[in-house]
């Protein structure tokens, strides 16, 4: 018996695309594609941008620099986009959808934004739009959210989602140094692009939670609205100070359930112990920790990045979809929860941690710690170093209000004895962030 055939047209042959290509073509792993696909996949077109560059891997007669009509052929039952952008993107795939393809997609960026019309236009033409590879790289974080934990009732879930970050804030908290050296040397190794601001400023990483968000509560895909803070204001003596206090700093994307009708999201630098999962997760690496009602905490760990480890997640959802379709099915769209409200930020209740540059002179101790009995945040630590202009105070808080802790730090910037505000970030303490 001759097996079915599932016709693949991948737009996008860089890093993610050429990777996949590979493996398609890797003989070793034939057998089990077929298995595993209960068909045999066939790429029968690669669309690429530039003609001119030198593609040893792919076959000249796949190549192709139109993906709008590779994305429109009748004959291409998947289209996988892995060109990244929103614009282009956006428009391939629904081509492809709207004539009834299934699409494989890495985009985060065009989920975040427009993932919810996608997903109804693939269910109103019975294909499948699976996009794995969109948070986490090779780390299968959205299969298991939606297949394994559907039945759930998920209460946080929080994930170091961005490689250069955490490659940056990992390289401060081992080697002491300041962020813009750790950001020279993550663009030395590739780990960072010349502009790295979508991912320091933390774009790349609520544009995750947003998906992280929408698989776990129901939220609608909408990357924009969430709350987001960078690292790249994060000092080396708060890292420092961190770190002697048994904790490190890491760029959490936090998606939580407060109550039975908000959800906060938020992607923040916090403070995390250094005996929680999270604090052991170093360098590129991405993790994703999810704690349940029932399921309790569980973690997945794994290479947020790289053309190889990407391409797997990317595989693994063209067999998933090569699968329904010899199977003549396709999936169901998650459901959006319209009525979930975004809790305000200001009466999230976490502890902080503050550093605050002060005067060298007395009394300045009783002045500060007064602003914070005026807005109801209780000190559970304080500690006082350095002199003349290196004199700072570092403040550990019992769980406050986080719009009590901003109007503590709006009137100490008004005090005398303050030079400057320092650091204010929330710790993690096995409760609420
Ligand atoms: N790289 C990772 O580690 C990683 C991890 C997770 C998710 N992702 C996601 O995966 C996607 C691809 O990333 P990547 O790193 O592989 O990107 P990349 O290396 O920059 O490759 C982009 C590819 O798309 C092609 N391209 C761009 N615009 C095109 C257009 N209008 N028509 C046809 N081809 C076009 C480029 O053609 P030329 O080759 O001719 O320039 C190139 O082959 C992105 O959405 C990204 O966010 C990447």
């Amino acid at each position: 018996m001759t097996e079915p055939v599932v016709r693949v047209g991948i737009i996008g042959a860089g890093n993610v695309g050429g990777a996949l290509v590979r493996l398609l073509a890797d003989e070793s792993r034939s057998s089990a594609l077929l298995d595993a696909a209960r068909s045999r996949l066939e790429v029968v077109g690669v669309a690429v941008k530039d003609e001119k560059k030198e593609r040893p891997d792919i076959p000249a007669s796949l190549l192709t620099t139109d993906a709008q009509a590779l994305a429109a052929r009748e004959d291409v039952d998947v289209v996988v986009e892995l060109i990244g952008g929103v614009s282009d993107a956006r428009t391939y795939i629904e081509t492809a959808l709207r004539r009834g393809a299934s699409v494989v997609t890495a985009n985060k960026a065009l989920m975040a934004e427009a993932g919810t019309e996608l997903i109804e236009i693939a269910f109103a033409n019975n294909a499948d739009l699976y996009y794995e590879a969109a948070v986490g790289g090779g780390v299968p974080i959205l299969r298991s959210l939606r297949t394994s934990l559907a039945a759930e009732r998920i209460t946080r879930v929080m994930g170091i989602v961005n490689g250069t970050t955490n490659f940056i804030l990992s390289k401060m908290t081992s080697d002491g140094t300041d962020y813009a050296s750790a950001l020279e040397e993550a663009q030395a190794l590739g780990y960072a692009e010349n502009d790295p601001t979508a991912d320091v400023e933390g774009f790349d990483a609520a544009a995750k939670v947003a998906i992280l968000s929408f698989l776990s509560f129901g939220t609608v895909l909408d990357g924009a609205t969430i709350e987001r803070e960078g690292i790249s204001t994060i000092r080396a003596v708060d890292v420092a100070f961190a770190k002697r206090s048994g904790y490190v700093i890491k760029l959490l994307g936090i998606a939580e359930r407060v109550g039975d009708h908000a959800i906060s999201r938020r992607v923040q630098p916090t403070l995390v112990p250094d005996e929680h999962p999270l604090a052991s997760v170093h360098g590129a690496y991405n993790a994703v920790f999810v704690e349940g009602v029932t399921t309790g905490p569980l973690m997945w760990l794994g290479q947020g990045a790289g053309g190889e480890p990407t391409a797997a997640a990317v595989l693994g959802d063209i067999v998933a979809v090569a699968r329904n379709k010899v199977s003549g099915r396709h999936d169901t769209p998650f459901s959006v929860d319209r009525t979930l409200q975004s809790f305000p930020p200001g009466e999230l209740q976490s502890a902080f941690y503050l550093s605050i540059d002060v005067l060298d002179k007395p009394g300045v101790l009783a002045s500060v710690a007064s602003v914070f009995g005026d807005h109801d945040v209780s000190i559970l630590s304080m500690d006082q170093s350095g002199f003349g202009d290196e004199a700072r105070l570092t403040f550990f808080t019992h769980r406050a209000f986080a719009s009590d802790v901003s109007a503590t730090l709006k009137d100490l910037e008004h005090l005398d004895a303050v030079d400057a505000i320092g650091s204010c970030l929330c710790v993690i303490d096995g409760g609420t962030a």
